[in-house]
């Protein structure tokens, strides 16, 4: 059977792994440290692209949709070759507004995700209340996607670590920077020695524009920290969007308050100014935590592309190589979609979805 070599061991680059192993293929993951130690170990796991894209619906949406309607099997097929178990809170999600003058964009919302066939209700501030007790008084509406969920990523990178190497994919952690091999597309050296695979797969997240030499071309992910901090409590029915942010409880009891969205290159430390920013914000949200103080603080760096969409497919001038990255906020939402369709690229299979929009090489050289 022919081989998948795969750089990169975050929630992309596993899940592409697993569901080119489970088509048969010999799977081989480098990764230059931890699996899941950047972004995906460190997001809030959110299965949210009703919430979280507020644009039109486009390629990316379709892309997203598709994603969560996938996500039900995708964990039974995870957790078949896994002794880890995760969670999954199918709870749904409430976007709240606190003027009048919001309705407008809620409602503008909901139109078009009818007639995308999902099911979305505005609610009056009393009627959110009813379903999120804890809300404050000053929740004016709130737009409820019942079908939004999450998972406990930390959880999610672990079992599928767990069902890439049961399953029997071959993980090779702290391998170093990897470079394409000069004059062959099919072989990767790193500080372990050389590696090759009959398809190259790269899904190395914020790191990606690294190849840009290399494969001689445009590749313009950069990297936009999110900071994030977590309670110790209290419980949340739904997942909270604001414009400001979202507060998404745990099984664990903890409740995660996120994200900041700023440009610091590849530094991952917390600062007092965005985490106040996150507090402040979401003791108005939920007036219960105006005590409470976080135990916990982080932040990841998310993989931003040029146009907002990711880079998924096949490079035309390298047929071995393949791109899975800049997925921005969406890596976990969108893992089970971008595995799926490199597998189907590598088989030469047919779409789901249409992939036009996400070719990597859509970039001038500059
Ligand atoms: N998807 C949530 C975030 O990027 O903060």
């Amino acid at each position: 059977m022919a081989s998948v070599l795969i750089v990169g061991g975050g929630v992309i680059g596993l899940s592409i792994a697993y569901e080119c192993r489970s088509r048969g293929f010999e799977v081989t993951v480098i990764e230059s440290r931890e699996c899941g130690g950047q972004a995906s170990g460190a997001a809030a796991g959110m299965l949210a692209p009703y919430s979280e894209i507020t644009e039109d619906p486009d390629d990316f949406f379709m892309l997203c949709q598709k994603s969560l309607e996938l996500y039900p099997d995708w964990v039974n097929k995870v957790m078949q070759f896994s002794d880890e178990t995760f969670e999954y809170s199918r709870n749904g999600s409430l976007y709240a507004i606190y003027h009048e003058a919001d309705l407008l964009s809620i409602e503008s919302k909901q139109r078009w995700q009818r007639e995308y066939g999902i099911e979305s209700f505005i609610l009056t501030g009393d009627e959110a209340r009813e379903r999120e007790p804890l809300l404050s008084e000053d929740t004016y509406a709130a737009l409820w996607c019942p079908e939004e969920s999450h998972i406990y990523a930390p959880g999610y990178v672990a079992a599928l670590i767990d069902a890439c190497r049961n399953s029997g994919v071959n993980i090779l952690e702290h391998a170093g920077e990897a470079d394409l091999v000069s004059g062959n597309d099919r072989q990767v050296k790193t500080d372990k020695g050389i590696f090759e695979g009959d398809h190259i797969v790269l899904a190395t997240g914020a790191w990606s524009r690294n190849w840009e030499r290399e494969l001689k071309c445009s590749i313009p992910v950069f990297p936009i920290r999110g900071q994030i901090c977590a309670y110790k409590g209290p419980e949340l029915r739904h997942i909270v969007f604001t414009s400001q942010g979202y507060l998404v409880g745990k099984d664990n009891g903890t409740l995660i308050a996120g994200a900041s969205e700023d440009i610091a290159g590849f530094d991952t430390s917390v600062t007092s100014h965005g985490i106040n920013r996150l507090e402040s914000w979401s003791k108005h949200v939920l007036p219960d935590l105006k005590s409470e103080r976080p135990f916990h603080k982080w932040a990841g760096l998310r993989p931003a592309t040029q146009d907002g969409f990711p880079l998924i497919g096949k490079m035309t001038q390298k047929p071995s190589v393949f791109i899975a990255a800049g997925h921005y906020r969406n890596g976990i939402l969108l893992s089970p979609v971008t595995a799926k369709i490199i597998a189907n690229e590598i088989e030469q299979l047919p779409q789901e979805v249409p992939i036009e929009s996400f070719r990597p090489e859509r970039f001038q050289l500059v």
